[in-house]
């Protein structure tokens, strides 16, 4: 069964050839190996490259056959990859798509080095684009992005976070980049300014959609070449745990409190917390949440051009949650 990530990749097959060409040349450093180095590790295992995609896939929608896209969609991975390499030193996370982490191969000074590098390359692509609005719109998401780690840094660990918070941090990590991917697309394509909005506005609740599936996913997943457990671990406060704490009994604060506030993680955690979710009904909850963001992106596609790009974006809204199952 084809997925809606593969069926775009074939409709834009051509350009995502020459984003990943691209990509390759552009990572490269004749003044340290490393960099090229640590950078292939982790570009070479791959990655579903949804945000290039999108990007190409708002361009898309308007037959755009100019350059900018392939670049833009480039811009946009140098900076996802930017971020995953920082964010797994921040996370202490020891895989990563399947493979070792950068941080764990090499060490977090190489993996916050190339993470700045990648960035800065990021930021040179961009500029080709020959667009200030192109750059304003990528230097504000990469703005974003960083305040959303340090928010939910700050908050780790308080039992107290609301679920506002959440959505805050995770707009901001995650829904940031979706968005500014999908309208720097619409906005290279010439598209117009309500026609910008909807895609930005798209990839804001796919984007919200994509972190609390890959939350859920942290507790119940399978073979997702990630380690499983780690936000429990790191005191995260995540949807279903948001939710679990709003409903604890006596007994369950304690729990939290152990876990979450005080940080002492202990063999067999994983499998209680989510014996409390299943307990009460809150992974469903959860989801269910996750699909009015779907809804949501899918309603703003309702006007845009009726085509087969639209209806494999209108699918993928679903793909990212509907992959929990
Ligand atoms: C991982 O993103 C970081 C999150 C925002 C959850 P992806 O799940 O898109 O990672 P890759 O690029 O496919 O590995
Ligand atoms: C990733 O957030 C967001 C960014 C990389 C900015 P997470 O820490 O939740 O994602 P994973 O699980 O490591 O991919
Ligand atoms: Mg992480
Ligand atoms: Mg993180």
């Amino acid at each position: 069964m084809t997925t809606p990530i593969a069926r775009l990749q074939t409709l834009l097959e051509t350009r995502m050839n020459a984003v990943n060409t691209m990509i390759a040349t552009r990572m490269e450093s004749e003044n340290a190996p490393r960099i090229p180095e640590v950078t292939a590790h982790l570009i070479g295992a791959g990655g579903k490259r949804v945000r290039p995609l999108l990007t190409l896939a708002a361009a898309g929608l308007y037959d755009y056959d100019g350059e900018h896209d392939v670049k833009l969609a480039a811009t946009v991975e140098f900076i996802h990859t930017a971020t995953l390499l920082h964010d797994d030193v921040v996370d202490e996370s020891d895989q990563r798509r399947g493979r070792p982490t950068a941080n764990l191969l090499w060490d977090n000074q190489s993996s916050v080095l190339v993470g700045d590098y990648l960035f800065a390359r990021s930021f040179q692509l961009m500029v080709e684009a020959g667009s200030l609005r192109v750059l304003d719109i990528l230097a504000n998401a990469s703005a974003v992005i960083a305040e959303g780690e340090v928010l939910q840094l700050s908050v780790s660990r308080n039992l107290g976070t609301p679920e506002e918070t959440y959505i805050r941090v995770i707009r901001g990590k995650t829904a940031a980049l979706f968005a500014a991917a999908t309208e720097v697309g619409a906005l290279v394509a010439g598209a117009s300014e309500d026609d910008i909005t909807a895609l930005r506005d798209y990839g804001d609740a796919l984007g919200i959609a994509f972190q609390i599936a890959d939350d859920l996913l942290d507790l119940t997943g399978e073979e997702i070449g990630k380690n499983t457990g780690d936000d429990l671990r790191e005191g995260k406060l995540t949807m279903p745990v948001i939710r679990a704490i709003a409903v604890a009994d006596a007994e369950e604060r304690v729990f939290w409190e152990r876990l979450i506030a005080r940080g002492r993680y202990q063999e067999g955690d994983l499998e209680i917390a989510l014996a409390i979710f299943n307990r009460r009904g809150i992974l469903d909850s959860v989801r269910k949440t996750a699909f009015d963001y779907v809804a949501q992106a899918q309603a703003c596609l309702k006007d845009l051009p009726d085509n087969a790009i639209r209806a494999e974006m209108h699918d993928l809204a679903e793909f990212v949650v509907a992959r929990l199952r």
